[in-house]
């Protein structure tokens, strides 16, 4: 371990060859050759000098719930663990709630659903930090967050400028936005805002959730709906300190609605949902059709209730897992002609 200084204060501890086993919510074993996190917004400029020593060789981290490392980190692992949410502004329709990036997404959902801020209540229970959640537009339920996203706050890796980005800038998409492409690598995320209703406007569209509801005795509130979503996540979903994973392996492909014409015919009962002119497919069906589901070698596995979700049982490696999802990849595109791209981040 040792001092990064600035100004001769120390603001930054470096750790080397340090384990990422608890970092990562498929518990790899693998290290970062070093590491450091920052949990003041004081501490930035001290970081960019820092990221210029490494040539590009840096990887930022929140809750590591998106990630699958299949082998050390040769360079520097930066936790984001800035903490805080804030009401920023407010009128009579909205209340303006700003996370700083290190927040766990949860908790920051959870202090909107307490206070009834309408719009994110769908996404309770998600891993994470509230700074990646825009990186991919994280989404649950009918509900993404470029539905209540205001903007962010970034610095640029390059430049050292501090700018906003507001919902034009972004380019959000299903699981998808700019800093995911065009903009991936040159900004860090240092704090996220959202619009939220004051007179909530529910979305109880998911087809679990009213039955939920009903199961549950409650009317449809804000706090309702983020407990039926709760339940519903606890019911099919690994809990990654239980058995490790990362959520959904792969995206739900996208494709024309001829293919989906095509595929219909084959498989009259395959789900499907409407996506802009395009046809979404759930990749977790076609998983279990080929026969993957509850699949497991060594500690390496497909989830026995959710076929999207690659599990590590204990000791499987990045290796592994990686393996067993190019095996997937080629029995979904063998009997479907349908091509999974992960949504992980493999390193
Ligand atoms: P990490 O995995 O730490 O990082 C993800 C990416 O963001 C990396 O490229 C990283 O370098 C980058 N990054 C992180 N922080 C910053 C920052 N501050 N600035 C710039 N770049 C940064 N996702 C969904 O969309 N919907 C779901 O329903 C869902 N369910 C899940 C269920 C489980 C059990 C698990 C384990 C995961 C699930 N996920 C889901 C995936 C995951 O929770 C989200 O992708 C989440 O946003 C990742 O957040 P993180 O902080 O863990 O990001
Ligand atoms: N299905 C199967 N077998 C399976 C899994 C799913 O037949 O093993 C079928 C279901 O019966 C249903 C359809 O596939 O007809 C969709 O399943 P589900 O509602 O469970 O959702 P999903 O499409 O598998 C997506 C997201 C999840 C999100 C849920 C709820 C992606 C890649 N995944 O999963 O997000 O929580 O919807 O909205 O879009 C994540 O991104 O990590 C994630 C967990």
């Amino acid at each position: 371990m040792y001092l990064c200084f600035m100004d001769s204060n120390p603001v930054i501890t470096i750790h080397q060859n340090f384990s990422l086993r608890q970092y990562n919510t498929f518990g790899m074993q693998v290290n970062a050759r070093e590491y450091t996190e920052i949990s003041e917004e004081s501490q930035i400029p001290a970081l960019l000098r820092l990221i210029g020593r490494y040539d590009g060789k840096v990887l930022f981290l929140g809750g590591g719930s998106n990630m699958l490392f299949t082998q050390d980190f040769n360079g520097l692992v930066v936790r984001i663990a800035t903490k805080g949410i804030e009401i920023v502004d407010q009128d009579d329709e909205f209340v303006y709630v700003r996370g700083m990036a290190g927040e766990t997404w949860d908790d920051f959902v959870q202090y909107c659903v307490l206070r009834n801020f309408g719009g994110l209540e769908n996404l309770s229970l998600i891993p994470g930090n509230v700074g990646s959640c825009p990186i991919q537009n994280i989404g649950a339920y009918g509900v993404e967050v470029k539905d209540t996203f205001y903007m962010l706050d970034a610095v640029s890796l390059r430049t050292g400028e501090f700018r906003e980005f507001f919902p034009d800038e972004c380019a959000f998409g299903y699981r998808s936005s700019a800093f995911k492409h065009e903009l991936k690598g040159q900004y860090l995320i240092l704090s996220v805002t959202f619009r939220l209703r004051k007179h909530p406007v529910l979305n109880t569209s998911y087809g679990s959730i009213p039955a939920e509801l009903e199961s549950l005795g409650e009317e449809p509130t804000v706090r309702s709906v983020a407990k039926a979503v709760t339940n519903i996540r606890r019911s099919k979903l690994p809990d990654p300190q239980e058995i490790g994973n990362a959520g959904s392996f792969f995206k739900n492909p996208v494709v024309s609605n001829q293919q989906f014409n095509e595929l219909r015919t084959a498989y009259p009962d395959i789900p499907a949902y409407a996506a802009d002119n395009l046809t979404k497919l759930a990749a977790g069906w076609m998983i279990e059709q080929c026969g993957w589901k509850g699949y497991r070698e060594g500690d390496a596995g497909v989830h026995a209730r959710q076929a999207l979700v690659l599990v590590n049982y204990g000791t499987a490696t990045g290796s592994q897992i990686y393996t067993l999802a190019i095996q997937i990849i080629e029995s979904v595109r063998s009997k479907f002609g349908v091509i999974l791209e992960p949504e992980v981040n493999i390193i």
